[in-house]
């Protein structure tokens, strides 16, 4: 088959490097939820039990041998990210839990100082829970404006009107996925940006999906701020980061207080640390950022543009395979280039749920539900899809896997209907 043959990715040999697919209770597991989460390899996990094993202490606090290991490793990690997203320096990675806490921060952090009555925040029509609701809470807190770009339920694209039509002189910010984690939709960012900052709009890219698949480089989109999770680039869960310029950083105040993140206190006033630690309240999640650090190191050894391309392969094999499948209906873009490693569909008159619990069965893990994209769904007119999504594990023979099982599953679920 000429997919495969084009396939420069050794997968039998990264297979090799997540012992969740040796695990006897996932004998034959064809995993395919990668959008929710993504396995770890040794390599992450050793680095992470290393530390907890071999220097154990807490970060930029003691003077003793392990104390200062485990800043270095915890500061090296920070240094990784830095140049896995070609941020100009290291100072502009905060660590946080995840991308949901990174928009927090944002709205928090930039949106109380910065958002008047009357502003507007522009976000799309297809962005996961984590890129509204924090906005929703912050409108209300300003007696600001909440609006949305609207996307073509036909193609899953924004519409390409929109940012002309929505973009106003009130508008403050706007926030948009890289990719779609409910209908896979690569956005254009680098030229939206382009056009928000004509008029001075503060761009936030919420990376959680393009991270893990695709060379992101915040210079060249020159990103204001981007957020990603540690946990679906192979990395630990609770640890993710938010990005931003430095200059935004500095006329930012944190949204932690507490520990580390001082540089003086008072009895009544504090005074706050240097970037980044100024947004580091509290004891960090060195394992995590550790592990992350390890998972960047991975990702990199195998080389971004390589993972990309494989996942290319597979987003288009997906595509075309399921639309040849009699009742299933593809959301989103059908151009392989315009679409990331998440695929959604259904499959006529079988609810997700069921078909997600039938193909768990034949030990085929999918996604099923709303995928935290509740105004997406409202939009499709369904209320949930099925969701396949694909790592740097993941072959085309798992996905003839699927397609088989889909099939049987049609038809099983036929006779009861
Ligand atoms: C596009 C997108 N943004 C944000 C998030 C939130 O990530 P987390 O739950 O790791 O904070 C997700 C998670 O699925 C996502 O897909």
């Amino acid at each position: 088959m000429e997919i495969v043959e084009k396939m420069t990715l050794n997968v039998d040999r990264i297979r090799k490097d997540f012992p969740i697919f040796d695990y006897p209770d996932n004998n034959n597991l064809t995993y395919l939820d990668n959008a929710a989460t993504t396995q770890r390899p040794t390599q992450v996990l050793e680095e992470i039990s290393r530390y907890y094993r071999e220097y154990n202490a807490n970060t930029h606090r003691g003077a003793y041998r392990n104390a200062e290991k485990a800043t270095l490793a915890y500061e090296d990690a920070r240094e990784k990210i830095a140049r896995l997203i070609n941020a100009r320096s290291s100072r502009e990675i905060i660590f946080v839990r995840g991308a949901t806490e990174a928009i927090n921060t944002a709205a928090r952090g930039w949106g109380d100082r910065f958002v008047r009555p009357d502003d507007e925040i522009l976000i799309t029509e297809m962005e996961h829970h984590s890129n509204i609701v924090p906005w929703q809470m912050l409108v209300k807190r300003r007696n600001a404006r909440l609006c949305y770009w609207a996307f073509d339920e036909r193609n899953g694209m924004l519409e390409p009107d929109g940012l002309r039509i929505m973009l106003s002189s009130s508008t403050r910010l706007l926030a948009l996925t890289h990719v779609s984690n409910a209908l896979g939709t690569i956005n254009p960012v680098k030229e939206i940006i382009h056009a928000a900052h004509a008029r001075k709009i503060t761009v936030l890219v919420d990376a959680a999906q393009s991270i893990p698949h695709m060379p992101v480089d915040v210079q060249d989109l020159d990103a204001d701020m981007l957020v990603f999770s540690g946990h679906k680039l192979y990395g630990p869960t609770g640890i993710g980061v938010f990005y931003a310029k430095e200059e935004i950083l500095n006329a930012m105040d944190p949204v932690q207080f507490g520990g580390d993140m001082i540089e003086h206190v008072d009895y009544f006033e504090s005074t706050w640390n240097d970037l980044p630690w100024k947004f580091e309240g509290g004891t960090p999640n060195i394992a995590g950022g550790i592990g992350l650090g390890a998972a960047v190191d991975y990702v990199n050894q195998i080389g971004m543009e390589i993972i990309s391309g494989h996942e290319k392969q597979l987003v288009q094999y997906a595509l075309e395979k399921l639309s040849g499948v009699e009742g299933v209906r593809v959301y989103g873009p059908m151009d392989p280039d315009q679409h990331g490693s998440a695929v959604s569909f259904t499959l006529d008159r079988v609810h997700p749920h069921d078909l997600a619990t039938w193909l768990d069965q034949h030990n085929i893990a999918i996604r099923s539900g709303h995928h935290c994209a509740q105004p997406v769904m409202r939009k499709l007119g369904v209320p949930a899809t099925a969701r396949i999504s694909f790592g740097v594990y993941n072959t085309i023979q798992e996905i003839d896997r699927f397609i088989i099982a889909l099939e049987q599953a049609k038809e099983y679920f036929s006779k009861w209907l």
